[in-house]
């Protein structure tokens, strides 16, 4: 089960994604969906260990990261002793009122939460949402295989920065690396899977207009 002991041990080696490309191409990714104005207030549902927060408070933006995991909470702040961060389940309602946020950002946390709860935590951020805001989402996509992004991963690092550093690299974090794979093929067969027509699907039941990109 995807509970905050799984979290608690995944974030012992979670954070040697901030130096795999393909993690920073898709943290760029997302701050630039954003389009930050500097004092834009932003939720970031799912924080995990702070990552895309402290990146988006960089930016100008205020942010408040929102995770079930008192441990990831607590990486977060030793990453950022200013950060806003509060540990609370997002499948229950969220300790804001309507229409708080100008902006929410949640990356890789939503294939983790069951379907059945998946939609009334959508609706949730809508209601937290300004009625003028914007909400940008990642998750993984449908078939996808932690092996193939590991290939990838290397492949990225050998055109980036060539054989010799991309060995060094690898021999490095080896050990993390391997845990990762773990937890992410638990993520894989315990996790509450991916559904691609989500939003088209549930459109009409969020009530709300959606650019899907
Ligand atoms: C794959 S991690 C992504 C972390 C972070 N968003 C990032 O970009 O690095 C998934 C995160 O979702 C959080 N999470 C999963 N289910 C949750 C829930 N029901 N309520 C709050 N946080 C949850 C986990 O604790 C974890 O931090």
């Amino acid at each position: 089960m995807l509970d905050t002991k799984f979290w608690r041990k995944y974030f012992e080696v979670y954070d040697i994604l901030n130096v795999v490309i393909p993690y920073q191409e898709l943290m760029k990714e997302l701050i630039s969906k954003l389009e930050i104005k500097g004092g834009d207030f932003i939720l970031d549902a799912g924080s995990g260990t702070g990552n895309l927060a402290i990146m988006i408070t960089k930016k100008g933006g205020r942010v408040i990261g929102i995770d079930f995991s008192e441990h990831g909470v607590g990486c977060h702040k030793k990453k950022d002793v200013g950060a806003e961060v509060i540990c609370c389940d997002l499948t229950k309602s969220l300790p804001f009122q309507n229409n708080y946020f100008d902006k929410i950002v949640s990356n890789n946390v939503l294939y983790t939460i069951s379907l059945e709860k998946r939609l009334d935590v959508v609706k949730e951020f809508y209601r937290v949402l300004k009625p003028s805001g914007k909400i940008v989402i990642s998750n993984v996509r449908e078939g996808w295989k932690p092996a193939i992004i590991y290939k990838d991963a290397i492949a990225k690092e050998y055109q980036k920065n060539g054989s010799i550093k991309t060995l060094i690299k690898i021999i490095k974090l080896i050990i993390p690396t391997l845990r990762m794979l773990y937890y992410n093929s638990k993520i894989k067969k315990e996790g509450a899977g991916i559904n691609s027509k989500f939003f088209s699907e549930n459109m009409e039941k969020i009530g709300k207009e959606l650019k899907i990109i």
